[in-house]
């Protein structure tokens, strides 16, 4: 039998039997879910920006549910039909050809050629409706845009602003890209029935190892050396008294002699660092294993926190990466002094203003009901403030007053979202380990291993302190920065 023979004897009878309402609907359903299905898969792919969660509910869930229920119905229609056939005994022993000049087989295909097309129209037009409503600003404005939005916010004013959402939080990989529709559909559902947690919460228990992330665009082995860091901060008295630390950060990388300074003695191609964290911003680290560059591993135990078995057995056993440092990269939120001082070392919130720094602190650090108020009420109280106290500067420097003012109420947007409950410190960061623990979660001088080592505390392993505090640093002046 060749393979003709053999199609035919396979398809008459379907074809015969197929000829029932329930099947005719099944196959005009499955063809018309997979064509919009398919559209939308490419629309989702093909569109820029990030991916549309909604658009992933249409592909991942509702049409593909359609699509099984149409295929369903086509063997349901043909076994009952021919379970009455063959009650009634009208069951042929040979089926019918599939004999296009025949009217009767042409009024099927032509049935069901209109029946798809009607329906295409319809699911696509509907489907197409429901996404634009998802994403019109009466859905998407009060609820999604609005959980997102201090990420967003933050994103948008961050070293990594052009870089896709994506490229983090999902990367490249299908498995991942699966994955994450599927929590994205999760996302929508607790959106929609508001039962998302506020502020959403940080660390992101299954981000993509920085492995399959980052390190697509960041290589970790280079070698950094070491990173030139001035900071100022300013004191809060009348001429908001500078205060300049300059450091110098070993942040190393692979060198010939092996693996140096802070990048370098974290990261290796195997599991260098693993932690046990027994809370849930993994600010508190009682355990850490350290492999060597000779693969032998010791465990250093805090003598602080001091933490039960049943703690340790619940706690999160983690390989350290990037994100353990480098926490906010791109949602970095600041704390008020931090915020003003780097703001005022750029010059966007004046220094000349006698008591700037102190009371752009004080005007930041109220409870306002909604942003809205928090802008208005901010640049009012320091406009005030300058028009009581020192009503010269605020005549001849009034723009300067009104810019300063505008500054700071950007800081307050930047970081504060009431609606998410994301106020000062909600997302630690823990690059350093001046506003949040950071490096000290296993630096504190008080994680030992057995044999008595101790993960080192001493402040010049990290970094070369040049200037702590001064008001004109003479490093600065030496090397012909100021
Ligand atoms: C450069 C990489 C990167 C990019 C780009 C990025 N994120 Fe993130 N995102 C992170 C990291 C890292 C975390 C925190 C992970 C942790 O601590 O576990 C995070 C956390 C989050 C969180 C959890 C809450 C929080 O603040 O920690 C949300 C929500 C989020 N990102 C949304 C977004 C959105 C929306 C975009 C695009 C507008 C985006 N991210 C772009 C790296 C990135
Ligand atoms: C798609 C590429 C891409 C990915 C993925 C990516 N980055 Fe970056 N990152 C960049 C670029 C480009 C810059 C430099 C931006 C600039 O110089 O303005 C940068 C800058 C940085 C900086 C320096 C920031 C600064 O203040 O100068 C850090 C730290 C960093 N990235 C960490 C990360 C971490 C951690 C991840 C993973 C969570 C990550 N990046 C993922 C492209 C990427
Ligand atoms: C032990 C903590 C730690 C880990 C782990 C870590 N970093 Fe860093 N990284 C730092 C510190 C500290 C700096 C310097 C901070 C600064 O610039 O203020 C830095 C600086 C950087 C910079 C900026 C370098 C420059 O030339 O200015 C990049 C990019 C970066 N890290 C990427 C990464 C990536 C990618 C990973 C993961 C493969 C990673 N880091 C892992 C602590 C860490
Ligand atoms: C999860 C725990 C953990 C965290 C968090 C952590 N480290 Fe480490 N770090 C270690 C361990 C373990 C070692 C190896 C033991 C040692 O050398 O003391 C180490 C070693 C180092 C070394 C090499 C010290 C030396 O004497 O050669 C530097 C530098 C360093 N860390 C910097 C940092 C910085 C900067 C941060 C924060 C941005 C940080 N670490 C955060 C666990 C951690
Ligand atoms: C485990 C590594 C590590 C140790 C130990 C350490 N530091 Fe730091 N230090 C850092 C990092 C990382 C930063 C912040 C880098 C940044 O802001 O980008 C920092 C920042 C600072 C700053 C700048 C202020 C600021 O707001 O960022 C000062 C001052 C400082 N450290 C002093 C010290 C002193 C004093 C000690 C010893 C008691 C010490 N550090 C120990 C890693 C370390």
């Amino acid at each position: 039998m060749n393979l003709r023979e053999r199609i035919r004897d396979w398809s008459q009878p379907i074809y015969y039997l197929g000829q029932n309402p329930v099947t005719l609907t099944g196959a005009v359903i499955t063809t018309s879910t997979a064509l919009t299905n398919i559209a939308f898969w490419f629309y989702d792919v093909f569109l820029p920006g990030p991916p549309h969660p909604y658009i992933g509910l249409l592909v991942y869930l509702i049409l593909p549910g359609i699509f099984v229920l149409g295929l369903l119905l086509i063997p349901i229609g043909i076994t009952f039909r021919r379970r009455s056939l063959r009650g009634s005994g009208k069951l042929p022993g040979t089926y019918p050809a599939i004999d296009l000049q025949l009217p009767v087989v042409r009024r099927t295909f032509e049935y069901v050629a209109v029946a798809t097309v009607l329906n295409l129209l319809i699911l696509g037009t509907a489907s197409y409706r429901g996404v634009e409503y998802m994403d019109s600003t009466s859905f998407c404005g009060t609820t999604c845009h609005r959980v997102m939005d201090p990420e967003y916010t933050a994103y948008q004013n961050s070293p990594h602003a052009h870089v896709a959402c994506v490229d983090c939080h999902i990367g490249p990989g299908a498995g991942w890209f699966v994955q994450s529709k599927i929590s994205g559909l999760r996302q929508v559902l607790a959106v929609t029935f508001h039962t998302y947690s506020r502020p959403i919460p940080s660390p992101v228990k299954y981000l993509r190892p920085a492995r399959e992330t980052c390190e697509h665009c960041h290589w970790p082995q280079r070698f950094t050396g070491d990173k030139f860091l001035v900071k100022t901060s300013y004191k809060d008295d009348e001429k908001n008294t500078p205060q300049t630390d300059v450091l110098l950060l070993k942040v190393g990388g692979r060198t010939w002699q092996g693996s140096v300074g802070i990048h370098g003695r974290h990261l290796a191609d195997a599991a260098r660092i693993r932690y046990i964290s027994t809370d849930n911003q993994r600010q508190t680290i009682p355990v850490v294993y350290y492999t060597d560059d000779k693969g032998k591993t010791t465990e250093f135990i805090s003598s602080d926190a001091k933490p039960t078995q049943q703690q340790l057995d619940k706690g999160e056993h983690r390989t350290m990466d990037c994100v353990d440092c480098h926490n906010r990269p791109t949602h970095a939120f600041d704390m008020p002094e931090n915020a003003v001082d780097k703001q005022m070392s750029l010059g966007r919130i004046s220094p000349e203003l006698p008591y700037i720094r102190k009371k752009s602190v004080e005007v930041l650090k109220v409870d306002y009901p909604t942003r809205e108020v928090a802008q208005l009420r901010i640049t009012e109280e320091l406009n005030n403030f300058y028009r009581a106290n020192y009503p010269r500067i605020y005549q001849t420097r009034r723009t300067l007053v009104e810019q300063s003012g505008e500054e700071v109420a950007a800081i307050y947007l930047r970081n504060i979202f009431p609606d998410m409950r994301m106020t000062w410190g909600t997302h630690p960061n823990n690059l350093g380990h001046n506003d949040s623990p950071g490096c000290f979660r296993c630096h504190d001088g008080s994680h030992t291993s057995a044999d008595g080592q101790t993960i080192t505390n001493d402040c010049s392993a990290c970094h070369q302190v040049l200037a702590t505090g001064e008001e004109n640093p003479k490093i600065l002046s030496d090397l012909g920065m100021k």
